[in-house]
């Protein structure tokens, strides 16, 4: 949320962070803009997309071996070019680019106000920079000292990067709850929110800590922390390549991430599972097996799609290890003061290991004692670090905004946990423990072939595109499934979509059936199938229209229903990883067949870093 890129060295700076923050989009794109100093502090930013600020700097003297930029997802104060970011002290000699909130901001903008201080946007930035710039002034401070003082009263979270025309060889970076990498170049530096802006050129890279300053110059990294300490540089290896954060030929991010799946899933077990030997290996979990194993209760924390892969984790945990399990909405879960006792274990599922709803939930989890689990796809992430204990999902960078083949690999790793975890209970027998190992390892094969529904599901897709409204049905683990593609429809294509239980249906949303309403129902066969069958009988009793995700060779529901769309068999505690692919293709091209920008859908952003 809100993408942050800096450089600092010999080559010319604007061109690299405008390539950046191109790759950074995905966190937010209301307006973009970049501080450059070249005879003096410029900045130039626009409201809409980064290409909206690549036209209008066209025709500008770019030249200038720092700069920083910024990729905006409006939070305080609407999009438009006087909102965004760099935003420039009063005396027009200082440049921050800020990612996050600042929660006191209408105290200090009060403060500030009352000295003389006159701002030019509604943000919460601009009142932050001024505060640093009330302090440098008026303590007659270095810039790095006015920061310092300025952080210790600010509340709220950031990653803010500050240049300053009277030092143009220096950078000065601080981070608190929102993500920052700096990459270590030859005698140069880049900044940036993740590591895709960073890898092309260079493969060394410092996570820099929360409340940790960084003071950059080309040849030097100084890192201290907010009591004026120097910390040492842990200089870590990227293991993302380029073409991970390339489209490859295909026309969105987010389609090469439906097709990669079946690489993906196959990442996600490698090194883990041996089916054939019968053996199953989770080595960031292992220190903590005996605590998982005798847990009293599990907390599976999330948000959005991650939340869903948690909703199918609690089946499955539940199933295999008989362990009771908790899935929770983390905004929803810091903020009701839950109980949390001796023996719970709590998982933290997300993608980015951003997102700061789920990082607070932990935070405060871990204050009462509880041991935390991360599973989470960005290697060195805030919530991967700050967890005990962790399974990474290897899914590779995703760069569609809705979230597909994490998703998958959520699923896969779960599962893996819930194996591993109910082997080392004794809670499975030996043989479901080898099916389901078996299962596991077929399941990537599966989904490469659940994906030639492609051409099938995109005239599904022509058909149905003009509904206003659709719902989306499963029981039991496919109901997580339903609830996945239903805000996988909404995300892209701006279409109302609900997801329910197949058999709530009829406690309410059933009014809502008749002839203009397609149901997307996920009736593979399990142990629900029978009563699937039943509630297909009566949409159709009312006329719906039923789009079907059947398991091959059913020969009962083809019939009864408009359309249908045959998967491979699965055993139902895997089923969701394959029957969850038509539900993206579907998704995926009615989004596209009305013509949205399916990689950078509106209001949204990757890794929500404000709560
Ligand atoms: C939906 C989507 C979001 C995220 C949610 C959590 O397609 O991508 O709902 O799943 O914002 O993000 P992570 O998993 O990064 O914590």
């Amino acid at each position: 949320m809100c993408g942050i890129v800096a450089y600092i060295g010999q080559r010319e700076a604007y061109p690299i962070v405008l390539k950046g923050l191109k790759r950074l989009e995905y966190r937010g794109y209301d307006s973009a803009g970049v501080a450059i100093i070249n005879d003096g502090l410029k900045i130039y930013k626009k409201k809409d997309k980064v290409a909206a600020l690549e036209e209008y700097a066209s025709s500008k003297d770019m030249r200038s071996h720092i700069a920083i930029g910024h990729t905006r997802w409006a939070t305080h104060g609407e999009p438009c070019d006087r909102n965004a970011h760099p935003h420039k002290s009063g005396d027009g000699k200082l440049a921050m680019v800020h990612n996050g909130i600042i929660e006191n901001y209408v105290q200090l903008k009060q403060e500030l106000e009352s000295k003389g201080h006159v701002f030019e946007s509604d943000t919460d930035t601009e009142v932050l920079l001024h505060f640093i710039e009330e302090i440098k002034k008026s303590n007659n401070s270095t810039l790095e000292e006015a920061l310092r003082i300025a952080l210790k009263r600010v509340v709220g979270a950031y990653v803010i990067v500050l240049i300053d025309e009277d030092n143009p060889d220096t950078l000065i970076a601080a981070r608190k709850g929102s993500p920052l990498v700096i990459g270590v170049g030859k005698g140069e530096h880049f900044l940036a929110s993740d590591a895709s802006p960073i890898v092309e050129y260079t493969k060394e890279v410092v996570y820099v800590n929360d409340y940790e300053i960084a003071i950059i110059k080309a040849d030097e990294l100084i890192l201290k922390n907010i009591s004026n300490e120097r910390q040492t540089p842990y200089i870590q290896k990227l293991d993302i390549d380029l073409a991970a954060i390339e489209k490859g030929g295909y026309d969105h991010f987010m389609l090469k991430e439906i097709f990669e799946q079946p690489q993906t899933i196959h990442d996600s077990l490698r090194g883990r599972l041996d089916a054939p030997k019968g053996t199953l290996t989770l080595g960031g979990i292992r220190e903590h097996m005996d605590l998982l194993k005798n847990a009293k209760r599990i907390i599976i924390v999330a948000c959005g799609t991650s939340w869903h892969a948690g909703l199918v984790a609690e089946y499955m945990i539940e199933e295999l290890c008989r362990i009771p399990v908790e899935v929770e909405y983390a905004s929803e879960f810091r903020y009701r003061n839950p109980v949390i006792g001796q023996g719970d274990v709590i998982i933290a599922v997300s993608q980015s290991g951003e997102t700061a709803d789920t990082l607070v939930a932990i935070e405060s989890a871990k204050q009462k004692g509880a041991i935390i689990l991360g599973v989470c796809n960005v290697v060195g992430s805030s919530i991967a670090r700050m967890s005990d204990a962790g399974a990474y999902t290897h899914a590779g960078p995703e760069i569609g905004v809705a979230s597909t083949k994490a998703f998958t690999a959520q699923l896969t790793v779960l599962a893996l946990i819930g194996l591993k975890v109910a082997m080392e209970r004794g809670s499975i027998s030996g043989q479901r423990f080898q099916h389901l190992l078996n299962e596991m390892d077929q399941v990537s094969k599966k989904v490469a072939i659940a994906l030639k529904l492609n051409d099938h599901v995109k005239e599904i897709a022509e058909k149905y595109k003009d509904a206003r409204d659709f719902l989306y049905l499963g029981r039991g683990y496919n109901f997580p499934v339903a609830l996945e593609g239903a805000l996988k429809l909404k995300e892209i294509s701006y279409i109302h979509a609900e997801g329910y239980p197949a058999a709530e249906m009829k406690h309410g949303p059933i009014a809502l059936v008749d002839e203009n309403l397609p149901v997307v129902i996920v009736a593979t066969k399990d142990s629900f199938y029978e009563k699937v069958v039943s509630n297909i009988q009566e949409i159709k009793a009312r006329k719906g229209k039923v789009i079907a995700v059947v398991t091959e060779g059913d020969t009962t529901i083809p019939p009864m229903v408009d359309d249908v769309i045959v998967v491979p068999a699965a055993d139902e505690l895997v089923a969701p990883i394959i029957s969850v692919i038509p539900l993206q293709l579907l998704a995926y091209h009615i989004g596209v067949s009305k013509g949205y920008d399916v990689d950078k859908p509106r209001n949204l952003a990757k890794s929500v870093t404000v709560e």
